[in-house]
């Protein structure tokens, strides 16, 4: 498909995928690859290995690939690094061009000595009526990541950066529906991007000194809609801010009910001062879909009976992938219910303040039920949350 005057799209969409590693991909995804049609014809990053059957029928429609003078590889994971080796048995004369640690990952993952050229920020290549200009943007998600832009067309293939994991036949945001996009974006960039805030606000400033007219991405739709282009910059400005919005999640499992009990009180009190609240069960909810809820919330309460000791198994698992992703600047609460040892609740502690979340208040812990007295006690904590966000300055 022709995206701009001879500039194409040539990626498989993975219709099928559901895991995406442990981030659950009920829509399935794409990986964009695209072919720029110039004197040096040049390929921007290919396609999971299983997808290089259907990359190459696409760029055989255009083009005899052993004319492909260049293949930009703006990351090397794998899922747009995939069929590089494959490719260059069809372009036997291709330049590899990647960041410095681009190079050194692609040569870990594939140990073949490619004729590779090395660029950094503001480098530029010729391929003939265009110039490409590189911009590293390392961390963002990768250290190896970068951008290229086609300062001719206006365009920049920003790799894993403004990319969703969305398969569709429509190839641009404003075909396929703008709340959608905007909704797998935000769990992208939770899921994948959320560490790296200070990172993202690098590579902003830097594309705050081009002119775009569109955001070819990796993964998911094309931006070309000037206000679509404006609205996805500004939700990672403020994502990279880590601003969040007057928003309440709590998350939890339960083992014989008491644990689920608190959680439904807490979401009534909290609902019953008009604060948005999200109540969130781990049991049937997957921890991706949790941290894209998580990422404009201001505060967290999670909960957990104490299992053998310790937190229940899925909390756990929710707790070590916050820890990873680190969302700054929020508060947070604990609750659960125990039976004769309050000793897990620690863990729970501990793993929530390792996340960067400061705790507000003591956990919420009764053992086995919790009667009438002891719900009753919660509104005051219910309250100190009404204080805290209605004097936070919220953007
Ligand atoms: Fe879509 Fe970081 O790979």
């Amino acid at each position: 498909m022709q995206i701009a005057n001879n500039i194409y799209w040539t990626g498989y969409i993975d219709w099928g995928l559901r895991n995406f590693h442990g981030y659950s991909t009920p829509s399935g995804s794409t990986y964009n690859a695209y072919l720029i049609v110039d004197e040096y014809p040049t390929i921007i990053d290919t396609v999971k290995h299983y997808g290089f059957a259907q990359m190459l029928f696409e760029i055989k429609d255009i083009i005899d690939p052993s004319r492909i003078r260049y293949i930009v590889s703006n990351h090397s994971e794998m899922d747009h690094s995939g069929s590089i080796d494959k490719l260059i048995e069809f372009s036997p004369n291709a330049e590899v061009i990647c960041s410095p640690q681009g190079k050194e990952n692609l040569r870990y993952h594939f140990k073949k000595n490619w004729k590779f050229k090395v660029v950094d920020t503001q480098d530029t290549l010729n391929i003939g009526k265009r110039t490409l200009k590189f911009f590293l943007t390392p961390m963002v998600h990768w250290p190896d990541s970068m951008v290229t832009y086609s300062e001719t067309d206006g365009i920049l293939f920003s790799n894993d950066a403004f990319g969703q994991h969305y398969a569709s036949v429509e190839r641009f945001v404003d075909e396929a529906g703008r709340d959608i996009v905007l909704r797998e974006s935000a769990k992208y960039y939770a899921n994948i991007v959320m560490p790296y805030g200070n990172n993202v606000l690098k590579t902003l400033e830097t594309l705050n000194s081009l002119k775009i007219e569109m955001i070819c991405p990796s993964h998911g739709l094309i931006w070309r809609k000037k206000e679509d282009i404006e609205k996805i910059k500004e939700l990672y400005l403020k994502w990279g801010s880590y601003r969040t919005d007057k928003k309440v999640v709590i998350v939890y499992d339960t083992m014989w009910g008491s644990t689920e009990r608190i959680a439904f009180e807490l979401f009534k009190l909290i609902g019953k001062l008009n604060i948005p609240c999200r109540l969130i069960n781990l049991a049937v909810t997957h921890i991706s879909e949790v941290i894209t809820e998580v990422l404009e919330a201001k505060v967290l309460i999670l909960g957990t009976p104490i299992l053998n000791n310790k937190i229940f198994p899925t909390v756990a698992s929710f707790l070590t992938y916050l820890r990873g992703l680190k969302p700054k600047n929020r508060f947070g609460l604990t609750f659960g219910s125990y039976g004769w040892s309050k000793l897990g609740f620690k863990e729970l502690e501990d793993g929530i303040k390792e996340a960067g979340i400061e705790l507000i208040a003591e956990g919420i812990y009764p053992r086995y039920v919790p009667d009438d007295d002891f719900l009753n006690d919660i509104s005051k904590v219910v309250i100190k949350i009404k204080e805290l966000l209605d004097k936070e300055e919220i953007l």
